[in-house]
């Protein structure tokens, strides 16, 4: 519990029924967290209520200037019934610096994860326990005062919503295509790429649009400036397997966003026997390295997907097969690995899990789903 909490009844929570077709994003739990913030009071009013509409006046800043940040983690159903948080600190963290960097004010560390931790607790209800399934939580900030100037807000809202979801790809654990988008850009360093700000997913729907039409999953991103250096894919970091072990990632220039899964990865993958090198690698590199055999595997990593293989790549006109299609050996061991950790089904020496007891006194147990 925090203090100054408030935990509003929920006069009415539903059955937990989840389609078969879970999707990503598009059931929500029945309560959600909100505080307020105001200049010169600060963070105030947290409380856990109902799940509601926001209403907000039309000339509210965040519809004009934009000023909004959000981050995504997710909780894990153990096999003993019990729920996984996952690192939940470092968003916390990364929710802040992406405030910082829009102009926003931070918030507590410590009391944003304790209030995602009382929300899951409440909820927990509709964390399902499906293979590659999770309760989805995104913690939102925006602009709230009713003004048309362009500055920083002088006041806020900062909520959280749980969504249980399936992974990110229909498919779970399957090669996704990518196309590499060569006119458009994304970010640049300088700019808000590093911040998880909504900005930046807007201005990518419009290539993402024109990779799905050629019939690709995702855009992979290059450099905003000299269009040669590979950033990220749309909602994922990057890595290349070279010469079999080897795990090469795009070096972190502030136009990439600042993954947690990949930092885990790139934690891990060295206890696991694989050397990892954080550097800016090129188009041409990946092409050449792929039509030699030297780079053997792609993968994306985040959050939603956790690792996703990467099975074929458009650049230039060009189709590219990656390992004929198939999942490598380096992948599958990394999101065995990972997943293993975050449900909760291996030991973790880490440290990254958090554990909240839902099986005890008190709490009925059963994902309902
Ligand atoms: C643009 C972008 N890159 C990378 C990631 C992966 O980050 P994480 O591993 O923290 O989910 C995400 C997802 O949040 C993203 O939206």
């Amino acid at each position: 519990m925090i203090e100054n909490l408030r935990i509003e009844p929920v006069a009415e929570t539903r059955p937990v029924v989840l389609p078969d077709s879970l999707g990503f994003g598009r059931v929500f739990t029945d309560r959600m967290f909100t505080q307020r913030y105001e200049a010169g009071r600060g963070w105030h009013d947290a409380t856990i209520g109902p799940y509601r509409p926001i209403t907000l006046d039309p000339a509210t800043t965040v519809y004009h200037n934009g000023q909004m940040i959000f981050d995504g983690t997710k909780a894990y159903r153990r096999d003993d019934g019990n729920i996984n948080l996952f690192r939940t600190a470092l968003n916390a963290e990364r929710f802040n610096e992406s405030a910082t960097r829009m102009g926003m004010p931070a918030v507590d560390v410590e009391a944003h994860v304790a209030a995602i931790t009382e929300l899951v607790r409440l909820e927990h209800r509709w964390v399902p326990d499906r293979p590659g399934t999770a309760l989805y939580i995104r913690p939102v900030m925006i602009a709230t005062e009713k003004t048309l100037e362009v500055r920083a807000s002088r006041e806020y809202l900062h909520y959280v919503i749980l969504s249980p979801v399936a992974p990110y790809f229909a498919d779970g654990f399957a090669p996704v295509s990518v196309y590499v988008s060569d006119d458009y850009v994304r970010a640049v360093r300088g700019g808000t790429g590093e911040a998880k700000t909504p900005g930046n997913y807007a201005g990518s729907v419009a290539a993402t649009e024109v990779a799905l039409a050629k019939g690709y999953q995702q855009v992979l991103w290059l450099d905003g400036v000299e269009r040669r250096y590979i950033d990220e894919v749309g909602a994922m970091n990057i890595a290349f397997v070279i010469d079999g072990r080897e795990i090469v990632t795009p070096t972190l220039t502030g136009a990439i966003l600042k993954g947690i899964t990949r930092r885990s990865l790139l934690e891990l993958a060295p206890d696991l026997g694989y050397p990892v090198e954080e550097r800016r690698i090129t188009i041409d590199e990946v092409l050449e390295g792929l039509a030699t055999g030297r780079i053997s595997e792609i993968f994306g990593m985040g959050t939603g997907a956790v690792i996703a293989p990467v099975g074929r790549l458009h650049y230039r006109g060009d189709d590219i097969r990656v390992r004929d299609g198939q999942p490598g050996p380096v992948a599958t061991r990394l999101y065995e690995e990972l997943t293993g950790l975050q449900y909760g089904r291996r030991p973790d020496p880490y440290g990254w899990t958090t554990t909240i007891d839902v099986t005890a006194a008190g709490f009925a147990s059963g994902a309902g789903a």
